[in-house]
């Protein structure tokens, strides 16, 4: 945490300094499309600059909520106020119903500003947010539709991810004791549960369902190796989500499925001895395919969280096994030196490697829940 704080506070004349280099070709673009200006760090660009993005994009929310665990950790008020910056940058995106990625947006952003200081302008932000996220779910699938893009392929796509966006959900319907969010949070989850996983328990990336009958047309990846593939950040998602499910429900099936993934993981024969997945367990070249910092960190701070759920005797198991993630992370083999890495946390992490896009690089999700992951280490011990 130290040296995260030291390596964010240089974070900002960085930021700067990419704001103030925008391309021409970029901020037309931009204007052209009406996304506003650009916001917070997502990754670097292959010349080794930092690249921000708009709101619209589903990353703008992982740098504040950075910010804000560093608050929590710090009390320091500079991180206060910087949190604040950064996430009041987004408050448009409250309004845009054309993607599911709200949650990752809204709730790690203005959810965790929320928390740490009550402002009640955020939680109207909050609020409306969830109303516009529930403007996706579709009826007679049983889910929120993730992507409207590739309209020729899919009909109503449903991607694992999406299983994080239903915490903001579970907020908004204990804050305005409406109970219409947590009934789509659930059938969603129940739904993902019955058609994104196979018998090993591992899941697809994306399921696309006929959107009238509610039959599940194609299983797919978008950004794995394969169909049949296990993708690692997938499969981190889906830890995530349904260890998530498992606490704000209580109710043990939740339980039940983020164990069974949780296994598959643990016991997975391609899981490297530092516990730091390849970008995708059946990738062609391991042991020399590149990892994922981001699944690493996303899986252990899912796993912390699941050690505590679970009463078992797997439980110091799952404590273990993220711990030792969080180690792996915190070496020099993937924590940046200070300074560098366009001054991210971690190395390391692949986005889209099909797509060409993002391979070996930080990425801004992969330090959200690296950090997240220490907060909620430093919560046991
Ligand atoms: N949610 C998009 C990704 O994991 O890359």
């Amino acid at each position: 945490f130290a040296f995260a704080e030291q390596q964010l506070k240089y974070a900002f004349p960085k930021i700067d300094e990419a704001r103030a280099n925008e391309s021409q070709e970029s901020k037309e673009k931009r204007i052209a499309k009406q996304w506003g200006e650009l916001t917070n760090p997502r990754n670097t660009e292959p010349d080794g600059s930092l690249r921000l993005v708009p709101s619209k994009d589903w990353t703008s929310g992982f740098f504040p909520g950075e910010l804000w665990y560093v608050y929590e950790y710090t009390h320091d008020p500079f991180w206060k106020e910087k949190a604040e910056k950064h996430t009041e940058m987004l408050e448009r995106e409250k309004k845009n119903g054309t993607t599911h990625d709200m949650g990752f947006k809204m709730y790690c952003s203005y959810g965790n500003g929320y928390r740490l200081t009550g402002n009640p302008t955020y939680k109207d932000i909050l609020i409306e947010s969830a109303r516009t996220l529930i403007t996706r779910y579709k009826p007679n699938v049983g889910c929120l539709r993730s992507w409207d893009h590739h309209a020729d392929q899919w009909e109503c796509p449903v991607i694992i991810d999406n299983m994080l966006n239903l915490e903001l959900l579970f907020w908004a319907s204990r804050e305005t004791n409406d109970s219409t969010f947590y009934n789509i949070a659930r059938k969603h989850a129940d739904t993902t549960m019955a058609n994104h996983f196979r018998a090993d328990n591992s899941c697809y990336h994306v399921v696309d369902y006929d959107p009238e009958t509610g039959a599940v047309r194609k299983k797919q990846t978008a950004q794995g190796y394969a169909d049949e593939s296990a993708w690692a950040r997938g499969q981190a998602w889906a830890i995530y989500g349904y260890t998530m499910m498992a606490r704000e429900t209580g109710s043990p099936e939740y339980l039940a499925q983020a164990k069974h993934i949780a296994r598959f993981l643990m016991n997975h024969p391609n899981m490297p001895a530092d516990k730091v997945p390849y970008w995708d367990f059946d990738a062609p070249n391991i042991p020399d395919a590149p990892r994922d910092a981001s699944a690493t960190a996303i899986m252990a701070s899912a796993v912390f969280e699941l050690s505590q759920l679970d009463k078992s005797d797997e439980a110091k198991s799952y404590l273990d096994f993220a711990e030792q993630q969080v180690r792996s992370l915190s070496s020099p083999e993937y924590l940046a030196e200070k300074g560098t890495n366009c001054n991210f946390v971690l190395k390391h992490s692949t986005g889209h490697l099909p797509g060409n896009s993002e391979v070996d690089v930080p990425l801004s999700y992969a330090d959200y829940y690296y950090v997240e992951a220490l907060m909620r280490l430093k919560k046991l011990i």
